[in-house]
């Protein structure tokens, strides 16, 4: 039987916003995330009103003590963490940073390593602070640029010797989906032209390779990588014109691993500027910090979409932060979510033929909505049969050649969604006893998936139950 590289990073993923809480403690700022009660899609309450789910999320902020070591317990190799910018730089644009916010993760990643796990930190998931939304026009403003890089720093120097793998911006592909929590542009306040978009992207573009260039040069031996959402697309039938639409919104996930892989913008972009009006205004030294590229490519992978050129076909399927048409030969989740184990190799094969660069999988994960049975237990069966199938797939790409450096699943303890803001859609090996009226009592429980895992890990992989 095939088995994972000596080395692989398994272990689970978790955003600041997502499992903190303590929203407006030791010093915290305001994040996009403190000001959407309903999710991403629901109205931004600037400031808030009231409690939302997130604002305790589980109170990892608190509990992270007893939270790594039902991690370690498992068996974690790494744990992906994010650092809330709003921590750090409470309205982002402060000359100094908020030490009660430096000491906490101080104190975060040496429980870490009593554990023996190793951090790989995203340094924006979706928590841009509301005061650069409010008074800078988020990444709209290039100014934006030079306090991130400020943040950057401040981290990468303060946690040179506790933290070896960074990634830059969560899912930075899904600025063209989800503009207020990935590039702080209100999408309450009108149209967001399309100009105006890829200029903020574009921003975050420079400031992702400043933030290589600064992490290579304060930690030679650290790498870093980029971000993105996985979601294949395939074409809904052979017909050519399909083909060529699935390229195309293939390339709406390309176009920001190529940036970030080969140092430039590809040529396919350029018509596409061209057609739609779009000019990036650019400075001079900016194709220069382009040139810094990444180590390795993450992503998250959750499902697969069709692609169509039939308009009347393209009909929206309720798919994660995309619009994208079902494929009628897969099942999806409760969410809607469509399940496609086998597209996670095909993404692999992808990426690496056309970067030829290691590749981490950095999410992974079903939400579901688990019961607690009459004996107090989570029989998460669901749960695992979707883990064990990704996972077979990612040992099929290892044996095709592809370079995979780890794997952290979404989730590995119960936190709040990001698209519905809810907390009934649990991912975790741990279930948290906390609940969408905010009730509960915080309590861990580990779940049956969290028994399974832990052989996973023990067993390098080849407990695995894999079609030969
Ligand atoms: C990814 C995000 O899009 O998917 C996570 O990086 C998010 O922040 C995850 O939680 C799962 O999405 P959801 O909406 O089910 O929480």
């Amino acid at each position: 039987m095939n088995q994972f590289p000596q080395g692989f990073l398994w272990g689970g993923a978790l955003a600041a916003n997502q499992v903190e809480g303590a929203y407006n403690k030791g010093g915290k700022g305001l994040s996009v995330a403190d000001v959407l009660p309903n999710g991403i899609w629901g109205p931004i309450v600037y400031p808030p009103q009231g409690e939302y789910l997130k604002h305790q999320a589980i109170d990892f902020y608190h509990r992270y003590k007893e939270d790594l070591a039902l991690f370690a317990e498992m068996g974690f190799k790494c744990l992906r963490v994010s650092i809330a910018w709003t921590r750090i730089f409470p309205n982002g644009n402060e000359e100094s940073p908020n030490e009660e916010g430096l000491a906490f993760y101080d104190a975060l990643f040496d429980e870490m390593a009593e554990h023996g796990i190793e951090p790989l930190v995203t340094l924006s998931h979706y928590e841009m602070p509301m005061f650069l939304v409010e008074e800078y026009g988020g990444w709209t403003n290039r100014e934006v640029i030079g306090l991130f890089e400020r943040f950057a720093e401040t981290v990468f120097t303060r946690f040179k010797n506790k933290v070896s793998y960074w990634l830059t911006f969560n899912e930075i592909n899904l600025a063209l989906h989800a503009p207020f929590i990935s590039i702080g542009i209100r999408h309450d306040k009108g149209e967001i032209l399309q100009q105006v978009r890829y200029q903020a992207i574009h921003h975050q573009f420079v400031a992702s390779a400043s933030a290589v260039k600064m992490c290579h040069e304060i930690n030679p031996d650290a790498k870093i990588g980029c971000m993105v959402a996985g979601v294949p697309m395939y074409p809904l039938t052979p017909d050519p014109s399909d083909v060529l639409e699935a390229q195309k919104q293939e390339r709406e996930t390309l176009f920001f691993a190529d940036v970030h892989a080969r140092g430039h913008y590809p040529a396919y972009i350029k018509r596409f500027f061209k057609e739609n009006n779009i000019t990036i205004d650019m400075e001079e030294r900016d194709e220069e910090i382009l040139k810094h590229t990444v180590d390795f490519i993450s992503f998250s992978y959750y499902m697969s979409g069709c692609a169509t050129a039939n308009e009347e076909l393209n009909v929206q399927s309720n798919a994660n932060i995309l619009n994208i048409v079902k494929n009628p030969y897969l099942p999806s989740s409760e969410w809607g979510w469509q399940i496609d184990p086998k597209g996670l190799r095909y993404t692999l094969n992808m990426y690496y033929d056309r970067y030829e660069k290691p590749l981490f999988i950095v999410e992974n994960g079903l939400g579901a909505n688990d019961v607690i049975n009459e004996n107090g237990e989570i029989e998460d069966d669901y749960r695992i049969d979707y883990l064990n199938a990704h996972l077979c797939q990612v040992r099929e790409a290892i044996e095709d050649g592809v370079e995979v450096m780890g794997y952290t699943s979404w989730g590995p303890i119960d936190l709040v969604s990001q698209s519905t803001g809810e907390m009934k859609k649990r991912y975790g090996f741990i279930y948290v006893d906390r609940h969408d009226d905010l009730s509960g009592t915080f309590k861990r429980i580990k779940k049956k998936s969290f028994h399974w895992y832990k052989q996973v890990i023990q067993s390098n992989g080849s407990t695995l139950k894999c079609e030969e």
